[in-house]
Parts: C-alpha cells; sequence; structure tokens
C-alpha cells in the first residue's frame, strides 16, 4: 500500500502547555488533527470551568490563521473539587472530561489527587451528569517498583472506583501494559482507552540500552517487549475500546537532558506517521482510521469528522530539535527519516 487515505484523526490525550511555548507547538498539532483533548496540567493547573475558558481562548488565539481545529478542554480533579463545578463544567458545552493524575504521580501533579475517597462528590456527579474521568493509571507510593505502578494502580483503586461508580465513563489513559489490555477488553462498555505512538513502537531497550536516553523517558515509563506486543494487538484489533491518544508532551531539550529529566515525549510533529508506522508493522493499516477517527469521537459522543486526509509511502525528515518558545525541544524520532508522511 503506497497511499492511504482515512476520515480527519483526533488526538484523544494532548499537551499543549501555554504562552509562547504553545505557539510553538499548537500548529502541528492542528495540522493533523481536527480535535484534542487538551490536558489541564498547566504550572497552574486547570482547575475551574472560568480557567478552562481562558486557556482555551489562548489556544484559539494560538492557532494558525484559518485553523478549524477544535480545543476540547478539561478540568484537573483535585481533593476539593466541587460537584458543583462538575456540573458547571458539564453546563459549559466546552469542558469534554475531567483528569484524575494521582498526586505526584508525573509533570505538574503535586496539585493531583492524594485519596480518591477525597473526590467522591464529584466523581458521583461526573457518573451523574455523564463527564468522564480521564485516568493517569499509576500509583504513587514509593514502595511499588516503577514498572509495576499501572498494574497495582489497577488492583488497587481501579477496580474499587468502577464498582463504587459502575456508571462513570473512564478513558485509562496511556496504557502501557498486558494487564491494562486485559482490564479494558474486559471491563463494561464505560471503559476505554488511549494508547500513545511511543507505546507502540518501543520498549524499554530505547531508553536504557547503550546509555540513557532521555528523550525516550516518559510516563508511564516504556516497558518490555511483550507488553508493547500486547498493546499493538489491541490497537490494531478494531476493538473500540481503544483509540488514539499521542499524550505528545513538550519539554525543552534542557530539561530532558538534566541530571532529573522530565517526563514526556513529544510526538505531534509527525503523530499520525508513528502511529501508520506501527499499524503496518502489524499489517493492519485498515485498522488505523477506526482506531485514529472513529472509536474516540463514539466514546466522548461527539461527531465523527467529515474531511479526509491521506499518507503516502514518502520520505520524512524528522529535524533534530524544533523551536519551543526561546529555546528547543528534541521530537520523536529526531534525526531519522520516516517512511509515510502527511501528503
Ligand atoms: O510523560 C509524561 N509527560 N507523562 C505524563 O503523564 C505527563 C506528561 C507531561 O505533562 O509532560
Ligand atoms: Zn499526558
Amino acid at each position: 500500500m503506497n497511499q492511504l487515505t482515512i476520515t480527519q484523526p483526533d488526538d484523544w490525550h494532548l499537551h499543549v502547555r501555554d504562552n509562547d511555548v504553545m505557539a510553538s507547538v499548537i500548529g502541528f498539532t492542528a495540522r493533523q488533527f481536527g480535535r484534542a483533548i487538551i490536558m489541564p496540567n498547566l504550572k497552574t493547573p486547570v482547575t475551574t470551568t472560568a480557567e478552562a475558558l481562558a486557556y482555551k481562548d489562548r489556544i484559539l488565539s494560538a492557532l494558525p490563521e484559518n485553523s478549524s481545529f477544535q480545543p476540547l478542554m478539561t478540568l484537573y480533579l483535585t481533593d476539593n473539587t466541587p460537584a458543583e463545578e462538575i456540573k458547571k463544567a458539564k453546563d459549559s458545552g466546552f469542558i469534554h472530561a475531567v483528569k484524575l493524575y494521582p498526586a505526584g504521580a508525573t509533570t505538574n501533579a503535586d496539585s493531583g489527587v492524594t485519596d480518591l475517597k477525597k473526590t467522591e462528590a464529584a466523581l458521583a456527579a461526573m457518573e451523574q451528569h455523564g463527564l468522564p474521568l480521564l485516568v493517569h493509571g499509576e500509583v504513587t507510593h514509593p514502595s511499588i517498583d516503577i514498572f509495576d505502578r499501572e498494574k497495582v494502580f489497577i488492583d488497587q483503586q481501579l477496580v474499587p472506583l468502577i464498582e463504587r461508580h459502575p456508571n462513570l465513563r473512564i478513558v485509562f489513559e496511556h496504557i502501557t501494559t498486558t494487564d491494562a489490555v486485559q482490564f479494558v477488553t474486559e471491563s463494561n462498555n464505560n471503559i476505554a482507552a488511549t494508547i500513545t505512538p511511543q507505546h507502540l513502537l518501543l520498549n524499554r531497550n530505547a531508553m536504557l540500552v547503550g546509555g540513557i536516553h532521555p528523550h525516550n523517558y516518559c510516563l508511564p515509563v516504556l516497558k518490555r517487549e511483550t507488553h508493547r506486543e500486547a498493546l499493538l494487538k489491541a490497537a490494531t484489533s478494531g476493538n473500540p475500546k481503544f483509540f488514539l491518544g499521542t499524550d505528545s508532551a513538550p519539554h525543552a531539550k534542557n530539561d530532558k537532558e538534566s541530571s532529573c529529566g522530565c517526563a514526556g515525549i513529544f510526538s505531534a510533529h509527525a503523530a499520525l506517521e508513528f502511529y501508520a508506522i506501527a499499524f503496518e508493522q502489524a499489517d493492519a493499516l485498515d485498522k488505523l482510521e477506526g482506531f485514529a477517527s472513529f472509536y474516540g469521537a463514539d466514546f466522548y459522543g461527539l461527531p465523527r469528522n467529515t474531511q479526509q486526509l491521506t499518507l503516502s509511502k514518502t520520505r520524512l525528515e524528522i529535524p533534530t530539535e524544533i523551536s519551543f518558545g526561546n529555546q528547543t525541544l528534541v521530537p520523536f524520532f529526531a534525526g531519522e527519516t520516516l517512511q509515510w508522511a502527511l501528503s
């Protein structure tokens, strides 16, 4: 196959940051995707409908001229999110989900949830009003090995959460393990998952063999090859519970190449191309459209996009650096040549 035309996709998990650095990255996403779920983990997290509206306006102002890209906003769940704020968010019409970061789990997660029990009123309101919960599914207790944090989260947090709130719609974000694939597959239709390009294309060797590769470090961290294979199988299965979410997460080069480097991989410059490479490896390019363009919209109860776009078998050279405000970032597959490109 040398060309692939599909309905325009959406990115159901994206970080664009704010202000001048946002202006450097937003165009990459707007070029490919019709819409994206915008993560709320700014330095000052987006915890209210009013803050989300202001953030949405800043995103719209940063877009290239004539772009029809739509940011789908989210709220950042805290121990103190009131049920009334959930109702207000739902009524706003532009907030599509609420994000759970266990406190300390990742970048800008310090204001996250310390104990799910403290969020019961907010969760009940989300369940009642049909506002999905997006979950960063990792426990943070220091005694739990970082490679086991997703599996332990399922057992200790997610299973009881679903028992308490059977009608809550949940997206288990950026899943990384066989355990998560199995859990989502066996759950009811209120539970879905996003999968990133890095977890489909790489295993943990890409981070640790031949030296430390900080630009392949993200959270949840890359896992062993058997997990990657399970994720690729799920993504290409045609099961609508699994859909595209890049988790493209830009950080300045200096902040990644540091004695304590930040978690996050920037993939927005060639997101769809990365997924095409993964799906081609599994001989499943015919399954890309459902994963990238249909299942996420269906889960969120939004119309599917109507425009189309075409990927072609042509060389795409990835730059070694991309400007990022007054600094630079190192993009996923920096300096390499891909065999697919958006026409
Ligand atoms: O690698 C990650 N980067 N994982 C996250 O959960 C957050 C993200 C970020 O905001 O940089
Ligand atoms: Zn993320």
